[in-house]
C-alpha cells in the first residue's frame, strides 16, 4: 500500500564522523528512496555543536520533515539472548528483570530496556526466546536532548546493529542460506549481528574500526589523527609499508573478536558458523580489508550496498551518487523502516 511521506520517519544516523539521513516511501509494495544525505561532523573541539550542525545541514537536506528515528550503540547498549520457560506475560516482565540484571553490566536502574519475543522453534513451544535491550538512560536521554535541541522530534530510538539487522532482512533476507554475519565497520566502532532463519540474532558492538586504523598509521608516520585520516581515505597508496603493517594488525584483532564472536555463536546457540559475511559501513572503502576478512575467516565477504534493493529515481539521484553513499547508509535506512508509533 502507499504509504504517504508524512507517515514513514526519517532514519536519522548520528555517527561519530558523520550524521546520515535517508527516508523511504512504499511505492507499490517496494521501497522507495525520497531522500538520502550524509554531511560530515567537523569537529572543531566541541563534538556536541559540530554534530548539532552536521544535523541542521541533513535534514535542512531532506526537507520540512521533523519526526525521526534515532539511535544508540556502543559501550552504553547491551543486547542479550535469554531463555524461559513458557510465562504469562506479566511473569515474563518480572522474568526479564531479574534475568536482565544478571546478565548486562549496568545497574538495571540505570537502563532503559525493551525486550522482543523471538518465534520459537519447532518441537520447541515450552521455551521463550527472547531478545532483551538495555541502554544507558543518560546516553539516551542526551541523544533526545540533542534532538530536540535542533528542532526534531525522536519517535523512535534504536540501537544500530538492530537497525542493521532490520534493513538487511527487509531488503535482503536469509532465505536458507545462514547463518550469515552482517558487519557494520565505521569510525568508533563495528556492529555485529549474526543471524538464522528462525532463531534469535546474536548481537555485539566491538569497539575497533575505522579511527584505530587512521591512528596506527598517524601513530607509525608521526603524523596527526587529520593528515592519517586523510592519507587512509584519499591517498592510501601513499602510506609507507611499515604504517600498512601497523593498521594491518590493527585489523588482525578486529578479525580475532569476530572469530571469537562466532564461535561464541556456535557454542552458545548452537547455531553454526556463519556461512556469508555482509559488509559495510565508510570502512568498507579500504580497498584490503574485504580481501584480508575473507581470508582470515575462510568465509566468503560480500560488500552490501543496503540501498541496492531499493527503488531508486535515477533522476534524483546518479548510480554514482548511490554507489558512494549506500555503504555509509545501513543504520540510517534500518532506522527509515522503523514505523511511526
Ligand atoms: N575511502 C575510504 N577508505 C577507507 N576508509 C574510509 C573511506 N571513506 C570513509 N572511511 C572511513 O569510514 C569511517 C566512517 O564510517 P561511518 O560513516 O560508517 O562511521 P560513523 O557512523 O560516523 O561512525 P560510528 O558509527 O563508528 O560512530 C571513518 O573511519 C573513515 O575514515
Ligand atoms: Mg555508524
Amino acid at each position: 500500500m502507499f504509504r504517504r511521506r508524512s507517515d514513514s520517519l526519517i532514519g536519522l544516523d548520528i555517527g561519530s564522523s558523520s550524521v546520515k539521513a535517508l527516508q523511504f516511501s512504499s511505492d507499490t509494495g517496494r521501497l522507495k528512496l525520497e531522500h538520502a544525505a550524509l554531511v560530515g561532523i567537523e569537529s572543531n573541539g566541541n563534538w556536541r555543536d559540530a554534530t548539532a550542525k552536521a544535523i541542521h545541514d541533513a535534514i535542512s537536506q531532506i526537507g520540512k520533515y521533523r519526526e525521526v528515528a534515532a539511535s544508540v550503540a556502543g559501550p552504553s547498549v547491551a543486547v542479550r539472548h535469554l531463555r524461559f520457560p513458557r510465562l504469562s506475560p506479566d511473569e515474563l516482565k518480572g522474568a526479564l528483570w531479574w534475568e536482565g540484571a544478571q546478565v548486562i553490566p549496568f545497574d538495571m536502574e540505570d537502563v532503559f530496556t525493551d525486550f522482543q519475543v523471538m518465534g520459537n522453534r519447532e518441537n520447541e513451544t515450552e521455551r521463550l526466546d527472547v531478545l532483551f535491550v538495555a541502554a544507558a538512560k543518560q546516553v539516551v536521554n542526551d541523544r533526545i536532548s540533542l534532538l530536540r535541541e535542533c528542532g526534531l522530534e525522536p519517535r523512535v530510538i534504536d540501537v544500530d546493529s538492530l537497525a542493521i539487522l532490520n534493513c538487511f532482512l527487509e531488503t535482503v533476507g536469509i532465505r536458507g542460506n545462514g547463518p550469515v554475519a552482517i558487519l557494520n565497520i565505521g569510525a568508533r566502532l563495528t556492529n555485529l549481528a549474526i543471524v538464522n532463519d528462525n532463531s534469535t540474532p546474536f548481537i555485539r558492538d566491538i569497539m575497533t574500526a575505522g579511527n584505530d586504523f587512521s591512528q596506527a598509521v598517524a601513530e607509525a608516520m608521526d603524523i596527526p589523527f587529520p593528515q592519517a585520516e586523510r592519507l587512509k581515505t584519499e591517498e592510501i597508496r601513499s602510506i609507507p609499508s611499515h604504517a600498512v603493517d601497523l593498521m594491518e594488525s590493527k585489523i588482525r584483532g578486529l578479525i580475532e573478536e569476530l572469530t571469537g564472536s562466532f564461535k561464541y555463536y556456535q557454542a552458545k546457540e548452537a547455531g553454526g558458523e556463519p556461512k556469508t559475511v555482509f559488509l559495510t559501513g565508510g570502512t568498507t572503502g579500504l580497498p584490503y580489508l574485504r580481501s584480508l576478512i575473507s581470508d582470515e575467516l575462510g568465509l566468503p565477504v560480500r560488500l552490501w550496498n543496503p540501498l541496492e534493493n531499493a527503488k531508486i529515481d535515477h533522476g534524483e539521484f546518479d548510480q554514482p551518487f548511490i554507489r558512494e553513499i549506500g555503504p555509509f547508509m545501513a543504520v540510517a535506512a534500518g532506522l527509515a523502516l522503523r514505523k511511526n508509533p
